[in-house]
């Protein structure tokens, strides 16, 4: 199952990979780097949100009036600052969410990689709250919904004996420090649980891409400033606890639950988020990856040169102090936990040349599942086949969508392929050792589209080796122009592997005329580059735009009221209270003599709301407290058809079993979109409905 939705992952992600291929170049295709973008739109985020908080009150009568104060009277600066703000929040949603769907498809989330995979799922449950309590702070009609919205959802967990939704009910029972706690957490204590997860999501990956490409990071900025100048983000009116909105623009990429908890419990959406969350952290083992031998090294061999730990893109190999007393200072230790069996650190051995004569061949470290020994065997066996002066040997990685399985399509009597885990596991002694010993007159070394290398640096460590700028280099005295890079797409026509064999064969010179070998050209210009840039970024801008915002949510229908039942109250004790003898007194420590003996324990409080007749709302709730002494709290928000109605509340706080202890019906006469709120007001031991 896992296996199709892969597949059909991939079907659509490289149609699109391959367009932006044309436009951005694979260097600087977005897909190619999204991780590293959610951080810079993080970063965007942090720097227009210092600005925010300058100006920003943190009190229920300032918040609202300082955010206007930004967004219209400083609209230049503080306007575009907000918007850039929650812009860049919402394309980081979009980027995490590319991040992660790429990283399953491509399967870069099983094996040993579970660790990057599992400690991403915490960060989602950081930064999606991370986004709701900034939008709790502009404190408009949006962020009152939230909030309520938010208490409902954080009541039906037991942590509060006291409801928190009650809260937001009425402006008088608000307080500053709510929103003081709010901006601690969305400034600072959230932040730093995310800063902290990001560090330990890429704790285990060896020179992780944090940042994008400049250009990268120019256009998106570009992108966002844009999208902030010409659709600046507005508030949503300020909160009126009396009014309801009838409909709301919500913020899909952080509010997308939300909606849900009008046709489903809090415990259903808790039980959504949970399973979701645990699936996802079960994805790497389904089903279980069959285990590739991991890369051995062979102390024999090994002379301590720590180019294999700083190739090995997993962190897989650690440099350790000589064990086996030879002189060199250390020796590559591989850690089995982290390795990925990619190969990279062969290719990047200095001991595996092909060129011994008459010792074996056996590098420093080797893969056992496919040897550099076995590796010149079949070059030998593909070589040996070969006839004519245009012969190409291909090494065709085995992880390319475009080059696995070439070989059955590519042997012929002048193209012999080598299969290899990736193509950096070829050495550049091999292609020196093909072409110096005659064994080929071409030497291609084919693997995954740019950027898209399922082992990270594949590409980029074979192009650098072969361009002589990383150790092991290309020995000078090789004809680079007999060696063809191919990074394939299977999408496009000149992708393919045959494509790419014809086209170097077809840059060969005649045997005869070896010393003058033509250049190759450098290919037309790219006229795709910026009209397929500028869609991709004018597409980005509006997604990220529309869902900020649109679709409206209906949260109420029309001509409806809403009304909120907001009750704390202590229900009658178990039992009564028994004088206690004046024996029992002296019994007594003088500090806990009491003359009456009450059970502590306390009787549900019982709760029904009808509206002519027909009941809304019933409810038994069970006293707070571990002893159960405490008050029972009771809240529920429900939309009512507006026009005049006989309300009516009744509530048991005894054991009795007909009738009500205190009730309270009266007629109201509720407007569209007016909010009731009925209160047990305590001091005075009666119900009220509130409408003011
Ligand atoms: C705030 C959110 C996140 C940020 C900023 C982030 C960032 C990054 C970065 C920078 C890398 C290194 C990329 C590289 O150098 O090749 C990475 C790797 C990875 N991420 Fe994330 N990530 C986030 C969330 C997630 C989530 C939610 C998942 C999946 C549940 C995930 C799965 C992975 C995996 C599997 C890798 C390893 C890829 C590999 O080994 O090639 N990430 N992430
Ligand atoms: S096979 Fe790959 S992951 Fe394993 S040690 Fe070598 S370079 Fe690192
Ligand atoms: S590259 Fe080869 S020789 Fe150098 S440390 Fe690694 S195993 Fe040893």
């Amino acid at each position: 199952m896992l296996k199709i939705l892969q597949g059909a992952g991939q079907a659509l992600v490289e149609p699109l990979r391959a367009v932006l291929d044309r436009g951005f170049s694979p260097a600087l295709n977005p897909l190619n780097h999204l991780g590293a973008l959610t951080i810079y739109f993080c970063w965007i985020v942090l720097v227009s949100g210092i600005w925010l908080f300058i100006f920003f009150k943190t009190s229920v009568s300032g918040a609202y009036e300082s955010v206007e104060y930004l967004t219209h009277d400083q609209w230049y600066l503080g306007g575009v600052m907000r918007s850039l703000h929650r812009y860049a929040s919402d394309a980081a949603i979009i980027t995490l969410a590319l991040h992660m769907i790429r990283e399953f498809v491509y399967d870069r989330h099983r094996g040993n990689r579970w660790f990057s995979w599992v400690t991403g799922v915490p960060l989602l449950w950081l930064i999606i709250p991370l986004g709701i309590t900034g939008y709790w702070l502009v404190w408009d009609q949006l962020a009152w919904y939230v909030a309520l919205t938010s208490a409902e959802l954080l009541d039906w967990l037991p942590i509060f004996s006291e409801s928190m939704a009650r809260n937001f009910l009425s402006s008088d029972v608000l307080s500053d420090r709510f929103f003081t706690l709010m901006a601690f957490l969305h400034l600072i204590g959230l932040p730093l649980f995310l800063v902290f997860g990001i560090w330990l999501h890429v704790l285990r990956i060896n020179g992780p891409r944090i940042n994008p490409p400049r250009a990268l990071m120019a256009g998106s900025l570009l992108a966002m400033l844009a999208l902030s100048l010409i659709y600046p983000a507005l508030s949503q009116g300020e909160v009126d606890m009396t009014q309801v909105p009838e409909s709301l623009g919500l913020d899909w990429y952080y509010l997308l639950v939300y909606p849900l908890l009008k046709a489903w419990s809090p415990g259903w959406v808790w039980g959504l988020l949970t399973g979701v969350s645990l699936l996802l952290c079960m994805v790497p083992w389904m089903p279980p990856q069959g285990g590739r031998s991991v890369a051995i090294v062979d102390l024999d061999n090994c002379n301590g040169c720590e180019r294999c730990a700083d190739d090995c893109p997993f962190g897989a190999i650690t440099m350790l102090q000589r064990s086996d007393g030879k002189a060199y200072e250390s020796e590559a230790v591989v850690d089995p936990s982290l390795c990925l069996s990619c190969g990279l650190c062969v290719g990047s051995c200095p001991t595996a040349t092909p060129f011994r004569r008459h010792t074996a061949l056996s590098p420093g470290i080797d893969m056992p599942d496919l040897t550099a020994s076995v590796l010149r065997e079949r070059l030998l066996e593909a070589a040996e086949k070969l006839q004519g002066d245009r012969r190409v040997i291909v090494f065709s990685c085995q992880e390319g969508p475009g080059t696995k399985k070439a070989g059955s399509k590519l042997n012929d009597s002048e193209t012999g392929t080598v299969d290899v885990i990736c193509a950096a596991q070829v050495p550049p002694s091999f292609i020196d050792f093909i072409l110096s010993r005659d064994l080929a007159d071409a030497v291609a070394v084919a693997g995954c589209a740019g950027g898209n290398c399922q082992y990270r640096f594949g590409a980029d460590w074979t192009e650098q080796r072969i361009a002589r700028e990383r150790d092991p280099r290309l020995r000078k005295r090789v004809d680079t122009d007999r060696v063809a890079l191919a990074w394939l797409e299977p999408w496009s026509k000149s992708g393919k592997p045959s494509a790419m064999v014809s086209a170097l064969r077809e840059s060969l010179p005649p045997a005869d005329a070896a010393d003058t070998l033509p250049e190759r050209s450098a290919g037309p210009a790219n006229r795709w580059k910026i009209p397929v840039t500028a869609v991709a970024y004018a597409l980005f801008a509006v997604v990220v735009g529309c869902l900020s915002i649109w679709p409206r949510f209906q949260l109420i229908d029309e001509g409806q009221a809403m009304v909120s039942v907001s009750i704390s109250h202590a229900g009658q004790r178990i039992g009564e209270c028994r004088m206690l003898s004046q024996e029992e007194l002296n019994k007594l420590p003088p500090n806990m003599r009491k003359l009456d003996d009450c059970p502590r324990e306390r009787l549900p409080v019982r709760v029904l709301l009808s509206s002519d007749g027909n009941p809304l709302y019933e409810a038994v709730m069970q006293p707070s407290g571990i002893w159960n002494d405490g008050e029972s709290s009771i809240y529920r928000r429900l939309p009512l058809a507006a026009g005049t109605q006989r309300l009516f509340i009744g509530m048991t706080d005894s054991n009795r079993n007909e009738g009500f202890d205190y009730s309270l019906e009266q007629d109201v006469e509720l407007a569209p979109g007016q909010h009731l709120v009925v209160n047990f007001d305590g001091a005075r031991q009666e119900f009220v409905f509130r409408q003011e």
